[in-house]
């Protein structure tokens, strides 16, 4: 698969069969690069309605080709305003689509959208697991506080690649992250959700101090805005 960064939670994933999805589609976040893929996706993951997460979805997603999937809340909301392709789901369950196994699972986050001055329920929080057309998996946390059952996600899907935020403040901090590295055992962990606003002061360096001390065999790897790589 090929993951490219785009800033904060946003990732551009390819799979080995070429199914393009993006996750938490936020492109004009303050991270962003200048180059990016505007699309059209077959997928579009979203985490939670928080702005930095829905994102840029109401332009993203106006072809019926691009199929978004997010909790129920979040479904019904997309289709109010006219995405034709939504697909709600909810925690727990999983969804085979375009060849992919997208389970939802926990996140311990809150979740709403913000409507001019109205707050507009969202449902729960999630991350996703999606395990690729070859068998592997990968976890994306969304916005997320560090929870034992982790430990759960490590055992039943086996992600090789997470995608973890650890820019405190509103989401864990580099020490809770490494610690879920040590419940989830992946092999790669990419960080997400730091240095995009002044209160996420979790830094990759602290990250790494903390993974050497609670799960020093995962590997790390910090994306610029941008970058892509293989795995
Ligand atoms: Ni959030
Ligand atoms: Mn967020």
């Amino acid at each position: 698969m090929k993951i490219t960064f785009y800033g904060h939670a946003t990732f551009k994933i390819i799979t080995p069969e070429g199914i393009r999805i993006l996750i938490d589609p936020w492109l004009d976040n303050p991270q962003s690069p200048e180059e990016k893929d505007l699309g059209p996706y077959d997928l579009i993951l979203i985490t939670h309605a928080h702005g930095d997460h829905l994102g840029n979805v109401l332009e993203l997603a106006r072809t019926a080709t691009t199929e978004v999937i997010a909790i129920h809340e979040i479904q019904q909301y997309l289709l109010a305003h006219g995405i034709p392709n939504v697909t709600g789901m909810n925690i727990g369950g999983s969804y085979r689509t375009k060849g992919l196994t997208i389970t939802m699972v926990q996140a311990l986050h809150s979740s709403s959208i913000q409507e001019d001055e109205a707050l507009i329920y969202g449902g729960d929080p999630a991350g996703f697991v999606v395990r690729l057309e070859d068998g592997r998996a990968f976890y994306h946390a969304g916005d997320t506080g560090l929870f034992y059952d982790m430990k759960l996600i490590g055992e039943l899907y086996q992600p090789e690649v997470a995608f973890l935020p650890i820019g405190d403040h509103y989401v864990m901090g580099p020490r809770e992250a490494a610690k879920a590295c040590a419940l989830l055992r992946p092999k790669l962990v990419i960080p997400m959700h730091f240095g995009t606003f002044p209160l996420l002061t979790g830094t990759p360096e602290k990250f790494a101090h903390y993974l050497k001390e609670f799960a020093p065999e995962v590997e790390l790897k910090v994306l610029a805005p941008g970058e892509t790589i293989e795995w």
